[in-house]
């Protein structure tokens, strides 16, 4: 039986008709641009995290660009972000003109190791991103911690985790910004790009709202460089209807996980060959990937066996950000671990409607394969 990756339209079909509905309703009233729908999004957002500003964006990527612009991060500015992380995260430092500084990862939960950030603090750092990757927060504690101590701006990539906890605390309410993306794999997908920044500061979030419409107010009047980072109006709608399955998707991909553990723990022969990811005693982890780690040099082959059999699988990211092309003039920052994880990952199918044979099919692979 083929196992993709995702299949995206199964949780547009369960929600057809009101998905159409939004649609007409839009078509109707014909306001596409912000407006009421991206308002009423925003504010199901607000509601849904408990935070006290939502500001809708065209990306993940533009709500990472436009929380560094808010927080006026330039040259001669260095921001710390993990090197095991979508190439967004760092993008959007470089294309301001600042400096990545790479931080290493931690290898059991792939995220942000804040002992080595602390020794990665200089002078010229401003903020720090911590990225919640695969859907588990990383340890937020440290990362408040450090940016106490050393005056620090935070901006969470929770590109890939909506509705994940910390400590009971949901991701995004905890920096100075959370960036989300609704990239349709992601807990939340849209019908296309789209992304949302959430903070509790209401002078960042009026300073983001500016920034979103080219630094423009009023209309026309600009003190500012800002662009067209808006969401749109059609997208919020579909997204509004989809919010509602929201603890329903998040709930099946948890269930999807524990079935996974269950079933690969118990296989005696894959003790030695694979590394189970885990969910941290702090975290209540919305499991976007379910990434096993093979060393010893298997993983391509096992991804191949894989692929030969029908099941799809991913690997997120064979590169680390330190090592891209890219950045070879910045200074060289060691982050071994994430060139390991590089090494090892492989993301395996958990979208919310894989049925357990589709899982099961999956997990007799990996064994048939050791
Ligand atoms: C960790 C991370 N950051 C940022 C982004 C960027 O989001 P988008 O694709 O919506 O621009 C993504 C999405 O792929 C991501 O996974």
């Amino acid at each position: 039986m083929p196992v993709p990756l995702f299949e995206l339209n199964l949780q547009n079909k369960a929600n057809h008709n009101a998905l159409l509905a939004a649609f007409e309703r839009v078509v109707e009233h014909g306001q596409f641009i912000l407006g009421p729908e991206v308002a009423a999004f925003e504010g199901d957002l607000i509601r849904r995290v408990g935070v006290g500003n939502a500001i809708g964006v065209s990306s993940g990527t533009d709500a990472l660009l436009l929380s560094l612009m808010a927080l006026d991060v330039g040259p001669g500015d260095e921001v710390l972000c993990p090197s095991f992380t979508f190439f967004a995260t760092a993008g959007c430092i470089s294309r301001l003109g600042a400096e990545p500084v790479f931080v290493d990862v931690l290898a059991d939960s792939f995220n942000l190791d804040v002992a080595d950030a602390a020794t990665k603090v200089s002078g010229r750092t401003k903020v720090i991103m911590p990225v919640h990757l695969y859907g588990q927060a990383a340890d937020m504690d440290g990362v408040l911690e450090l940016a106490r101590t050393h005056k620090l701006k935070v901006v969470e990539d929770c590109a890939q985790a909506l509705g994940a906890k910390w400590k009971g605390q949901e991701v995004g309410s905890m920096g100075d910004f959370g960036a989300f993306s609704f990239f349709p794999t992601k807990n939340l997908g849209g019908f296309g790009d789209g992304g949302v920044l959430l903070t509790n500061d209401d002078d960042l979030a009026e300073k983001a709202r500016v920034l979103r419409v080219h630094g423009s107010k009023p209309k026309y009047f600009h003190k500012t460089v800002g662009g067209n980072f808006r969401l749109d109006a059609l997208q919020a709608a579909l997204l509004g209807v989809k919010l509602g399955n929201l603890e329903q998707l998040l709930g099946q991909r948890r269930g999807n996980a524990t079935q996974y553990l269950e079933r690969l723990e118990a296989e005696s022969r894959l003790k030695d060959n694979v590394i189970l990811p885990s969910e941290g005693p702090d975290c209540w982890h919305t499991w976007n990937q379910f990434t096993i780690r093979v060393p010893g040099g298997r993983r391509d082959d096992l991804r191949e066996f894989l692929q030969e059999k029908g099941i799809a699988s991913e690997i997120y990211y064979p590169l680390s950000l330190h090592q891209q092309e890219c950045f070879k003039n910045l200074t060289k920052r060691s982050c071994p671990v994430s060139e390991q994880l590089s090494g090892e990952c492989l993301s395996l199918p958990i979208y919310p409607e894989l049925t357990l044979d589709m899982l099961d099919e999956v997990v007799s692979a990996i064994v048939g394969f050791f």
